[in-house]
């Protein structure tokens, strides 16, 4: 059974935030906090990590530690329970004494008091023997190589035409290489974990954006049989990626409670060590080659790039493949290469792939722009592709040009002064800058939605997806109450536990799309099973593989970001005062969670364009902004007058909402555009994020 379009009546109302109550008056209860609900005590649980880059684990020496009062236990790869598939490297917790990074989990304390806890991690002496040969923990020491397809999530190379005789030919070129820095996930909420075992039964309640997910892969790698790992997150403080698959600490609460002797454990990782052990968004590095006629028309586009993974466990980024859909050209070549280094492993990060690539690939645009005399609105324009350049397919609503003309449109760009830094204002350069946003309307099959009628026209909707903070809690309800049409207030949704039907990650801005869609096909088939009876107590379930068309069909979405920024003429100091987003997402559920999605990843476009900078020690390799203060996310003080909207549409291509999805597509373009508007204001131009005071000075 397909899904048909159903048709919007609570879609498109502010519907308030469901759990906002429980969250604002403390009563939502978070990971870390289950233990306290538990019959038994729960233990507390530190972490204890390496200091050397590279090496072997000689010997845990955990005497002091075990004669501080409250120190229950201290688990290492001596003591630790085996796992039956120890062969995800980044999940071998404790499973014997290799060091691959500094800053790995060797040891987990357990004790009554998470103040003993801590106080016993200081106490334990690991003896580390670092390795013969040197780490290698910079980009610029390794070798780059070509990575798997099935890592990089796509093929690494995609050529086609002669891209070298297409530059050779082009009247006008930009050649220019663009770099992003190390970012990192800052989600409220850390990643925190309360762990218990039942015989052979494991119970987690985890801060994640994917019950079952995480269910899935820890069994696996524990030898658990099905159905004997649960795993619940009622509620999460936020997630960007970082917790969309699980990671170490996960698994060693799962071991250090197995040790626990029935007591549960609970570990909150520390702000400082998720910047080890939660992955990151990796350093990259992008050449970018446009080659175009006099007028701007794009006749050749290249874009390679350069990104660093871990030598013990490959991640790539997909810097470049926003540069295979995005504007028109015969001739194209986008390729991906990897350093592997003795570093802690990558991970996602809010659009990994587009927000360093659309980064790289848009501030190219604005320099071709410039290079050509023409408007960087019209160049857009003038480079829109008939069809998806990679594919040929169709593109089933490619409305980015409705987004750029209604954004310049709302922010004065026509009384933009064509000159870069001609305008002062006090000491103040002011400049006007803007860039496309693009993201794919990603649809995850293998959801599975269960339906009960409850008479009264009330329903209960079983779905095990997560509500990260997104406000998916809410907008399901309101799919389904559409799907049935009765009134939000009749559904009684549950979600976050894997006793509920399989659902996949909070993940690719595909969450809504696709659990909403599986909704909607229980929905209709608990109406064509059982006609206009609303009151019979029946249980459905659909899967939503088959839909939509993606084969055929090239579904994305896309924005227009709009800034204005100033420049201290004296400092170099930059302020963004004014920031807009126009978008074309699809069908918006509800716009108040909407409009705080895209906001959000407007501000963490900013926070990257301004910011945010990991800093490696180039001797050890580990981070050493491992903190709020070192490490500056955008705040209040920061942002200034921000503006989202959103184009009235309905994709009833790619959900039966009518909806695409809108969890990333805010931060994707959004630092090209203040780079860009920074230009415009000094005529300085930056290629390296985050662009900071230093650049403008000299
Ligand atoms: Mo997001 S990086 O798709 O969890």
């Amino acid at each position: 059974m397909t899904a048909t379009p159903i048709r919007a009546r609570s879609m498109g109302t502010h519907l308030t935030r469901l759990d906002g109550h429980e969250k604002v008056t403390g009563r939502a209860t978070y990971a870390a906090e289950h233990g306290f609900t538990l019959p038994e005590r729960p233990l507390h649980a530190w972490l204890v990590t390496s200091t050397i880059p590279r090496g072997r684990v000689e010997r845990v020496d955990a005497s002091d530690a075990l004669a501080h009062r409250g120190v229950v236990t201290v688990v290492d790869h001596t003591s630790a329970r085996r796992l039956a598939k120890p062969d995800d490297a980044e999940l071998a917790v404790l499973q014997d004494d290799a060091i691959a990074f500094r800053g790995q989990i060797v040891a987990v304390v357990l004790a009554e008091t998470i103040e003993a806890a801590r106080e016993g991690a200081r106490l334990v002496r690991v003896h580390q023997t670092p390795a013969d040969s040197a780490p290698q923990v910079v980009i610029e020491d390794g070798e780059p190589y070509t990575p798997e397809a099935a890592n990089a999530g796509h093929e690494p190379d995609v050529v086609q035409g002669d891209v070298d005789a297409a530059l050779a030919r082009a009247a006008v070129t930009v050649d220019a290489t663009y770099t992003t820095p190390h970012e990192f996930n800052n989600p409220m909420e850390p990643h925190a974990v309360t762990a218990t075992w039942d015989g052979d039964t494991l119970t987690l309640w985890d801060s994640t954006q994917s019950v079952h997910g995480v269910a899935a892969v820890l069994g696996r790698a524990l030898g658990l049989a099905r159905g004997k790992t649960r795993v619940l997150a009622p509620y999460v403080g936020g997630g960007f990626g970082s917790k969309g698959l699980p990671h170490a600490p996960e698994m060693a609460a799962a071991l250090a409670a197995f040790a626990a002797d029935g007591r549960p454990v609970q570990l909150a990782v520390t702000r400082q060590q998720m910047f080890a052990l939660t992955g990151y968004r990796t350093q990259t590095e992008s050449r970018v080659r446009l080659g175009a006629e006099p007028d701007g028309r794009l006749v050749a586009i290249t874009h390679d790039a350069l990104s660093q993974t871990s030598r013990y466990k490959e991640f790539v980024e997909q810097t470049a493949t926003a540069a295979r859909m995005m504007y028109a050209a015969d001739a194209r070549s986008t390729t991906h290469r990897v350093v592997p280094l003795d570093v802690a492993v990558p991970a996602w990060m809010r659009a990994p792939g587009e927000m360093p690539g659309m980064y790289a690939h848009e501030v190219a645009m604005d320099e071709l722009a410039v290079a050509c005399g023409v408007d960087p609105v019209d160049l857009r324009v003038r480079n829109e592709p008939e069809v998806e350049p990679e594919t040929g397919n169709p593109f089933n609503e490619r409305r980015l040009v409705e987004c750029l003309q209604r954004g310049a449109d709302r922010f004065g760009w026509a009384d933009r002064d064509p000159e870069p830094g001609s305008r002062l204002v006090g000491d103040w350069r002011v400049g006007l800058g803007m860039a496309s946003a693009t993201y794919p309307a990603l649809f995850m099959p293998g959801n599975t939605a269960r339906i009960r009628a409850l008479g009264d026209q009330r329903y209960a909707v079983d779905i095990g997806a997560v509500d990260i903070g997104t406000g998916a809690r809410t907008v399901l309800t309101q799919i389904a109450a559409d799907a049935l049409g009765v009134e939000p207030g009749r559904i009684e949704l549950s979600l976050g536990d894997t006793a509920l039907p399989k659902a996949t990650v909070a993940g690719g801005s595909a969450g809504t799309s696709s659990w909403g869609t599986a909704i909607v096909l229980a929905a209709q088939q608990l109406r064509a099973d059982h006609g206009d009876d609303p009151d019979a107590g029946v249980e459905s379930s659909s899967t939503s593989e088959g839909y939509p068309d993606m084969e055929n069909l090239a579904l994305h979405s896309f924005g227009a970001v709009f800034v204005e920024a100033r420049v201290h003429r004296w400092t170099g100091e930059v302020r963004v005062p004014r920031m807009l987003g126009v978008y074309s997402v699809g069908r918006v559920i509800n716009p108040t969670t909407a409009r705080s999605q895209l906001l959000g990843g407007l501000v963490m476009g900013l926070s990257g364009a301004l910011f945010e900078d990991g800093y490696r020690d180039p001797r050890h390799g580990h981070v050493v902004t491992q903190d709020l203060a070192t490490y500056h996310v955008a705040s209040h003080a920061d942002v200034g007058d921000l503006q989202v909207e959103w184009l009235d549409e309905e994709d009833t291509a790619a959900t039966p909402m009518g909806s695409r999805g809108i969890g990333e597509i805010g931060i994707v373009g959004t630092a090209a555009a203040v780079a860009n508007a920074t230009f415009h204001a000094t005529g300085t131009r930056v290629r390296a994020l985050p662009v900071t005071a230093d650049h403008f000075l000299g």
